[in-house]
């Protein structure tokens, strides 16, 4: 099912034909406005964009304009890097160019038992991409339009813009945020999303807004090509459990995944419940899933940068890395996915199709997180209080 899509295209490499990543799990319902503002700068006046509704999925949305179409409403997706339009909606502008190719992109599966795959393929253009009521616009950029399937729509709404390394696109093409890094439209590459728990949120373009956030961000290295992955050390309760964990962070996944042996020692250390739920078929991975009291919720956190990362820093004096490690815990409402009574299910499920931790958006709320591709590093902070 579409709805259960889960939008984080990773790192395969192939041109062409890359292989993006999901899983179906059940996503908790969330209603979310939010807004995007810009940097004071010279040639920017500090504005205010609004992103449109969330869809219950609990997926970020904001308009852009494609083509000749404006107040599209668009994915937010930290995880992928292409723009991609739904079937039907693509209208060329006067700067279209038909790129006479084709790409190909394949989502694993969107059946309830986790099981087959999804393939969306379609004509590549360039055409104007804009964030509306922004002037931040590339008037040449790559897009994709989906003709297979036709229906139902692969991405809810209207599409999807990457923010992601130029590693998981499918056209070859950096994303529309390194477009506006590229022809100098920000003042710095960087892009901070900050996600509050009354389900509001913004999006920061070319600038860090320091007043939104506790004491200084926690800067973590991430690695060549893993935008926007780094390291990490998992936590429970405020001890760490396990050491230099890679973890790929990704707005466009609701919830958390981690190796099923890394999910299993947290669920042993935090007293949850654990159900595996061995393959039945190739296609469909085995999976971890944990349940505990709602009334007595754990806490899992993530220690960034790395305790080695940081001490790594503290002796290299060219390193923007923090020389501390901080842990960053999953706020305890959002480590519930769903519930029965006193029965909570874990927002973290355990599956080994991915050699790391993919964190999503239940990770981001009450965060301020920075994505600096200048400095090619992520930086985490505790939102203030509003
Ligand atoms: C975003 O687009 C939607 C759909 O076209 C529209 O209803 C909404 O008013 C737009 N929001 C803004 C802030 O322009
Ligand atoms: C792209 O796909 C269309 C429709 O399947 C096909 O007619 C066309 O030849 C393809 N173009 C290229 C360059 O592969
Ligand atoms: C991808 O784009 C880069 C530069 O934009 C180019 O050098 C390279 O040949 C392209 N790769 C493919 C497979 O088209
Ligand atoms: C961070 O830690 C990882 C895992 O131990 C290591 O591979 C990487 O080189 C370290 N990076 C820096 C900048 O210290
Ligand atoms: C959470 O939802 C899933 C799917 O709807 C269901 O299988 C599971 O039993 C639920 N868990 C609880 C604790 O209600
Ligand atoms: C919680 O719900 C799950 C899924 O329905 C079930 O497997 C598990 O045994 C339940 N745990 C408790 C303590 O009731």
């Amino acid at each position: 099912m579409v709805s259960h899509l889960l939008l984080g295209a990773l790192a395969i490499g192939i041109p062409y034909a890359v292989l993006g990543q999901s899983f179906s799990l059940p996503f908790r319902k969330v209603q979310t406005h939010g807004q995007t503002v810009l940097p004071p700068t010279k040639t920017h006046h500090r504005g205010v964009a609004q992103i449109g509704e969330i869809d219950e999925e609990g997926f970020w949305f904001t308009n852009f304009t494609v083509g000749a179409s404006n107040e599209l409403v668009m994915l937010v997706d930290t995880g992928s890097c292409d723009v991609y339009l739904n079937p039907g909606l693509y209208e060329p502008s006067k700067n279209s160019v038909n790129e006479n190719d084709n790409f190909t992109i394949t989502f694993e599966t969107t059946n309830p038992d986790g099981s087959g795959t999804l393939t969306i393929d379609g004509p590549i253009y360039k055409d104007v991409v804009s964030l509306d009521n922004t002037l931040l616009s590339i008037a040449q950029m790559p897009l994709g339009v989906v003709t297979v399937p036709l229906s139902p729509p692969t991405f809810p709404n209207d599409g999807l813009v990457g923010f992601s390394g130029v590693s998981q696109s499918a056209i070859n093409s950096s994303s529309w945020f390194q477009h506006l890094c590229e022809e100098g439209q920000l003042q710095e590459c960087r892009f901070g999303i900050a996600y509050q728990t009354d389900d509001t949120g913004m999006q920061y373009f070319g600038y860090v807004d320091e007043e939104r956030f506790e004491g200084p961000l926690s800067v973590s290295p991430v690695p060549s090509e893993g935008e926007w992955s780094t390291y990490m050390d998992v936590a429970y309760d405020g001890e760490v459990l396990l050491k230099d964990q890679l973890m790929w962070t990704d707005s466009g996944t609701t919830v958390m995944f981690g190796p099923l042996e890394g999910v299993q020692a947290f669920f042993d250390a935090a007293g949850i419940q654990s159900v595996l739920h061995p393959s039945t078929t190739a296609d469909v991975p085995t999976t971890l899933d944990g349940y505990f009291s709602c009334s007595n919720p754990p806490t899992l956190g993530f220690g960034i940068p790395s305790i080695s990362n940081a001490s790594a820093a503290s002796r290299d004096p060219h390193s923007p890395v923090s020389h501390m490690s901080t842990i960053f815990n999953v706020l305890p409402s959002q480590l519930v996915q769903n519930s029965t009574g006193d029965n909570c299910t874990a927002s973290i499920h355990g599956t080994d199709e991915w050699p790391f931790w993919l964190i999503g958006q239940v990770f981001f709320q009450g965060k301020y997180i920075d994505h600096n591709h200048d400095d090619e590093t992520m930086g985490f902070a505790e939102l203030r209080s509003p």
